[in-house]
């Protein structure tokens, strides 16, 4: 079949790249490909063969490997950090700030140990205020609030507890502190910190 038997149409410059196969009627015409593309297709297949041979026979980790990798290191960095921090566990302290004991405990200690700074009502004084809804070290909510009990504030006249008190009584303390938040000091100290909703 000649071009006119089928009416194509082909301009001059089309039939410099016209193939020379006819399948059915239907011709090609040769377009090259972009050379940003085939730069990136010959990167592709050159990965390809590194990527193979590095975790064929070069012993490369597998995805397998490296996640359970990952997560050893990360409970390794939680434990070290729960360790440093007293070891905080809301089960724990839920339940145990629900015994009576517990309450006078804590209303205690913190007549004995933190008074002084923080005032009786929790108003503050050399210590910021822990009635208001400003905190300096974070959401002031239990795990907060006894993980700054434990480790002090020491740079800023706050001692670490943790070893003055005993666990029990820290988390007692903690249910007091955050006891405190939302009453009426009889003479607050002014809002430090960020203001948590
Ligand atoms: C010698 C004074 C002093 C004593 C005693 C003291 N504190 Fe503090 N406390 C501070 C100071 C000062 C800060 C503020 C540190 C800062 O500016 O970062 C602080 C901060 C805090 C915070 C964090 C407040 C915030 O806004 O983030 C809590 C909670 C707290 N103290 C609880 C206690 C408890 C509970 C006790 C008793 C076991 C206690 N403090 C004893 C001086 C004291």
């Amino acid at each position: 079949m000649s071009n006119e038997d089928e009416k194509l149409i082909i301009l001059d410059d089309e039939k410099k790249i016209l193939l020379d196969h006819d399948y059915d009627g239907i011709r090609e015409l040769n377009h090259p490909l972009p050379k940003w593309w085939l730069v990136t297709f010959y990167i592709t297949i050159i990965f390809a063969a590194y990527y193979y041979v590095h975790h064929t026979f070069l012993g490369a980790k597998s995805l397998d490997q490296e996640y359970q990798e990952h997560v050893a290191q990360i409970e390794a960095a939680q434990a070290e950090w729960q360790k440093k921090h007293g070891g905080f566990n809301w089960d724990k302290y839920n339940a145990y700030i629900a015994t009576p004991e517990a309450k006078k405990l804590g209303a205690k200690r913190y007549k004995r140990k933190c008074k002084a700074c923080h005032a009786k009502d929790g108003g503050g004084g050399v210590g910021p205020n822990l009635t208001d809804d400003y905190w300096i070290h974070g959401s002031g909510d239990a795990e907060m609030v006894y993980n700054i009990i434990n480790q002090g504030v020491v740079d800023k006249g706050m001692q670490a507890w943790k070893g003055v008190l005993s666990e029990e009584e820290i988390l007692a303390v903690t249910a007091h502190v955050v006891n405190l938040r939302g009453t009426t000091p009889s003479e607050p100290k002014e809002p430090q910190g960020e203001l948590v909703e």
